[in-house]
């Protein structure tokens, strides 16, 4: 059997639109938010964390990103691993990661597309039932 690739993680507040794009679009997320929109939520994001492959291209694969004041919550907007990539860790990687960085004091808070429900379960996330949401409208 080939070894699994080796993965760089990395924090890239500067990453690019259109390799974030990719991303979503790869992991099945989907990437219809458009480029201006995909460009703010980059540069307004305080947490973005990116796994690479470790080699000559350093293929970004898997991307996390996050909204905290850095004291109390962190929102985890998107998490996405490319499907080439994924069963590998990365998204547990990535989670931990971003626990690390922020410390014991912060709490985590996302909103689980319904086929990823299995994978926070299973990285030992706490299913909170009151949750409550607007839609965007456009
Ligand atoms: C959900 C997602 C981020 C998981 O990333 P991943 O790198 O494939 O997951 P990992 O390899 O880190 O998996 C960690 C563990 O969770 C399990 N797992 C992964 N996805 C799972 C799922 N959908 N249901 C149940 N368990 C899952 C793995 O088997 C692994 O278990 P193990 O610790 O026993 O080996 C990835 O599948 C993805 O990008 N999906 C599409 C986009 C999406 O829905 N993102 C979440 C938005 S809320």
């Amino acid at each position: 059997m080939p070894e699994p690739p080796k993965i760089l993680y990395a924090s890239e507040p500067d990453l690019d639109a259109a390799e974030f794009c990719r991303v979503l679009v790869e992991s099945g997320f989907g990437g219809g938010h458009g480029e201006l929109r995909l460009k703010a939520m980059l540069s307004h994001a305080d947490l973005v964390l990116t796994a690479r492959l470790d080699r000559r291209d350093r293929k970004l694969v898997g991307v996390l990103r996050g909204v905290t004041d850095f004291f109390w919550v962190c929102y985890i907007s998107e998490l996405a691993v490319s499907k080439s990539a994924q069963g590998l860790g990365i998204g547990k990687g990535l989670v931990g990661d971003a626990r690390r960085q922020l410390g014991p004091v912060v709490a985590m808070a996302l909103i689980s597309e319904p086929d990823a429900v299995g994978f926070y379960e299973r990285i030992g996330m706490t299913r909170i039932p009151a949750a409550f949401w607007f839609s965007r409208e456009c």
